[in-house]
């Protein structure tokens, strides 16, 4: 059994999907690592640990990707990199099944086992597997620490001297696993938080971890998965209103508002960006699926009114080290339901998990939803 590890090609990935810690954990159970040459450069995660950790260094991609009996990536893989995998292998990834029709097409024709990371199902099981919780933990925390570098003001009261300095006040919107991390982080800084969502399920979670719940929380707005579903007109007025207040005392507004499968929903508008104090900060999550505020650009910070609006891009990224080791250790997981103990692959179609993120096997397309 031969994993292999490439470097990541997309613009600005900085991370990488094995670290040494779980290589380690592999080749002494008797499978081989290959990993390609500065694979984990840009995390802090030299060759040279690599090697340590028993991993042989590949400096030939075309040799890495044709010999691997399972390749493991974060982004999903180029028409080029498709061509090079060998026909009958495992890839495993983000690969987005759903907006990614072509790349579904290609895998199945090029007959690849092909695994989503961000389909597993978010049951209790595949916690330990769950790559959009971990890489949205980065997130949650990375949009704290942007929103306090952008902020001309204390997060944390503080009594000085020159007298006392009041806290700022954090307003977090979509209070999933990164939102939820963002509370938390800014509650270690000192802020004070408020927290909306529509879901009712998060108002002790919220109130757990120190802030406000200030939600609508409706029992409709969560469908079976406990995912969010997409608001009524009478319901996203109504959130509207309550948002604009908020928004408009907070220094600090964070949003993370998501509904799979949808463009991200619009909740705050120009209108509400220009009642804002000057020196406020939004920084808007959700940048990459259309944004939560109206005035968002993906990848760029704007100033408009004296306000700062930032829509950062695969923040998960930008913290590479930890967000690698967080990956890696979901992979580490996941491959300990592939792999059986005499270290074959052993795949098991009545397995919710394998079932519910396999994407193409034996040249067919075997998620619905893609077809
Ligand atoms: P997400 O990234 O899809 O959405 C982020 C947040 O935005 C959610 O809390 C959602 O309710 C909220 N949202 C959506 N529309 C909104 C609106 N119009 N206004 C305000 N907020 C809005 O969510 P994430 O973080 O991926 O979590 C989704 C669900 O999965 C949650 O119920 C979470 O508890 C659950 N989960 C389960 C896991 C497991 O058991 N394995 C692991 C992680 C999450």
């Amino acid at each position: 059994m031969k994993i292999a590890v490439p470097k990541e090609t997309t613009p600005y990935e900085r991370r990488v999907a094995l670290v040494p810690e779980t290589v380690a954990r592999l080749v002494k159970g008797g499978i081989a690592v290959q990993v390609e040459a500065g694979a984990g450069g840009n995390s802090s995660y030299p060759d040279g640990e690599y090697q340590a950790a028993g991993a042989t260094i590949i400096p030939d991609r075309k040799t890495l990707f044709s010999t691997a009996d399972i390749l493991i990536k974060i982004q999903k893989p180029s028409p080029e990199e498709i061509g090079l995998l060998r026909e009958g292998s495992v890839l495993i990834g983000i690969l987005q099944p759903l907006v990614n029709p072509d790349l579904v097409q290609q895998l199945a024709q090029k007959k690849i086992t092909a695994f989503a990371m961000d389909m597993i199902p978010r049951i209790t099981r595949a916690q330990p597997m769950d790559v959009l919780s971990s890489q949205s933990t980065v997130a949650g925390y990375k949009a704290v620490l942007l929103a306090a570098q952008y902020l001309p003001k204390f997060f944390p009261m503080l009594s000085t001297a020159a007298g006392t300095i009041t806290p700022a006040k954090v307003f977090i919107i979509g209070a999933g696993v990164a939102g939820l991390q963002a509370i938390a982080t800014a509650r270690r800084l000192g802020a004070v938080v408020q927290a909306f969502d529509v879901r009712p399920a998060v108002k002790q979670e919220v109130e757990s971890l120190g802030a406000k719940f200030v939600g609508l929380a409706l029992e409709e707005a969560a469908d079976k998965s406990g995912y969010a579903k997409e608001l009524s007109e009478e319901h996203k007025q109504k959130e509207r209103e309550l948002i604009a207040k908020y928004v408009r005392e907070s220094d600090v507004v964070i949003t993370t508002a998501l509904v799979p499968g949808k463009r991200a929903p619009l909740l705050i508008t120009k209108e509400m960006v220009s009642a804002m104090k000057p020196g406020s900060v939004i920084i808007d999550l959700a940048a990459e699926q259309g944004g939560n505020c109206e005035l968002t650009q993906p990848g760029k910070e704007s100033f408009v009114n004296g306000v700062t609006i930032v829509g950062p891009i695969n923040l998960p990224s930008s913290m590479s080290y930890h967000a690698s080791q967080m990956y890696s250790r979901n992979i580490a997981s996941f491959l300990s339901l592939l792999i059986n103990k005499e270290k074959q692959l052993n795949l098991d179609f009545n397995d919710e998990i394998i079932k519910g993120c396999c994407v193409t096997h034996d040249g067919k397309v075997l998620m619905k939803e893609v077809l």
